[in-house]
């Protein structure tokens, strides 16, 4: 079975393939405005608590549910012997699918704008509403970009998801290190540093504090069983906790770093930091316009370059995880089965991509309470990342702590490093995904569901 399914062929090939799930535009792209909008540092120090605390032990679970059982996000709970269970696999497919055929959209965005910078055409900025109404243009990139993700997976694991991080992570590092070089070097680079790193602690609301904890959860790509997927191609002899604290820590390094590139950019043109969702394609174009035209073609060429190559990787592990199922339990070869998602994905992102200007009443979808006027692609986040990934996530922890049970998981964790039964470490991931993980996941589900659906915003009312 297992030699037809493939595996990776290292641990490093394992982390830098997780990791660059995790690294995607939910750090490059969403984290910077999150920043933005909650404050600046306070909101930086919740998402890294809620990283560590939370999400990691999380990952364990899901890494070792996969390695445990060799199998896809649904089949996986069936092998453990808990076929009710699959229902948060099925959970997971559902999530992957919507979030994929969203993300795509972004991603063309992210992959359009790369070619604008090429042409020197900074002006992209100030009509950012036409580019994304331009469903032909954006429709053509989202094409390209889920072309590009079908044909890495249906080259396997090894061969194709492997080898497309070992190319693309590395040099997704050069590139974001030379772009936060230069960009210290601007004017007023130095109080968009004091913007990012001096909290400012009286800016935390309740909505501050959970969506820390949704950006957290999803810039891991957690909650949807990818890591269950990744987690069944790893090596049995391999370390998986610390393959996890391995990831966590790339993951949030990324982000960190995408910080000290974006406010020195952002400041020196003494813009305003809270440009919600279109602080890097309305702000940014003219930043780089500022650089003069050679540089700021290259800056601008290179800054959404490394913006795609961010976003790749991760479709990459979106469109896995469907692509698993495919194989593992309807017994679909491979590049068929990825070829099948990729086109059924895409035509369920057509919506999303018509609802950025457009068509009108998918631009103006639908009212709720919490978030007001929403348009098509932003419904879809908030049903598939906010609500149904901490759903998940919580179903896991539950899961993995009372239903699988501790002992099993904590025997599948020694597997590969003895050494850690009785360590601190395993004792922290073994309480967390008993009381912590759940409770908090739990009630961040709850949370978020009253304050979106029903407007009901109760984080907001006990903070005062
Ligand atoms: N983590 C990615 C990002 O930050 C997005 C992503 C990829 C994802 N795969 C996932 C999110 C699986 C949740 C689950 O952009």
């Amino acid at each position: 079975m297992a030699t037809q399914r493939g595996g990776f062929s290292s641990r490093l090939g394992f982390i830098l393939a997780a990791a660059g799930s995790a690294v995607g535009l939910g750090n490059i792209w969403k984290f910077p405005f999150e920043v933005g909008e909650g404050g600046g540092a306070a909101f930086v120090v919740m998402y890294l608590a809620f990283c560590f605390i939370l999400c990691f032990p999380v990952m364990v679970a899901e890494i070792a549910i996969g390695r445990k059982t060799q199998r896809n996000a649904v089949g996986a709970f069936t092998a453990l012997g808990h076929k009710k269970w699959s229902i948060i696999g099925y959970l997971g497919l559902t999530s992957g699918v919507l979030i994929l055929s969203f993300y795509n959209v972004v991603a063309a965005w992210a992959f359009g704008y790369f070619i604008e910078m090429v042409m020197g055409n900074f002006e992209i900025g100030q009509h950012f509403g036409d580019f994304t109404a331009d469903f032909i243009k954006v429709g053509a990139y989202s094409v390209i970009f889920m072309v590009g993700t079908a044909f890495v997976v249906s080259r396997g694991i090894s061969g194709g998801i492997e080898k497309a991080a070992k190319i693309l992570m590395p040099t997704l590092f050069v590139m974001i290190l030379a772009l936060i070089v230069y960009a210290l070097t601007l004017p007023n680079a130095m109080e968009g540093l004091k913007f990012y790193l001096i909290p400012e602690f009286s800016e935390i609301t309740g909505t501050v504090v959970y969506s820390a904890l949704g950006q957290a959860f999803f810039s891991l790509s957690l909650g949807m069983g990818a890591l269950i997927t990744y987690g069944s191609y790893v090596n049995k002899n391999d370390n998986i906790v610390s393959s996890a604290a391995q990831i966590t820590l790339v993951d949030v390094g990324v982000a960190v770093l995408a910080g000290f590139m974006i406010f020195p950019f952002v400041f020196s043109q003494g813009i305003e930091t809270n440009g919600g969702p279109g602080l890097i394609f309305v702000t940014l174009p003219g930043v780089f316009e500022s650089l003069g035209d050679v540089l700021g073609v290259i800056v601008g060429s290179l800054f959404f370059l490394l913006l795609s190559f961010a976003a790749f990787t991760s479709t990459i592990s979106l469109l896995e995880v469907p692509t698993a199922y495919m194989v593992d339990e309807k017994k679909v070869d491979r590049t068929k089965a990825t070829w099948i998602v990729a086109l059924i994905i895409f035509a369920v992102g057509i919506p999303s991509l018509l609802s950025a200007g457009a068509v009108e009443a998918l631009t103006k979808f639908i009212t709720l309470p919490g978030p007001g006027t929403l348009d098509f692609l932003s419904f879809v986040a908030l049903i598939a990342s906010d609500t149904f990934l901490p759903l998940g996530g919580f179903l896991i922890a539950v899961f993995t702590a009372y239903i699988w049970r501790k002992e099993n998981f904590n025997e599948e964790i020694s597997h590969g490093d003895e050494e850690i039964k009785g360590t601190w470490l395993q004792s922290y991931v073994d309480f967390a995904i008993s009381y912590i993980c759940p409770v908090l996941l739990g009630a961040i589900f709850i949370v978020t569901v009253l304050d979106n659906y029903f407007g009901v915003k109760i984080l907001n009312m006990l903070l005062g």
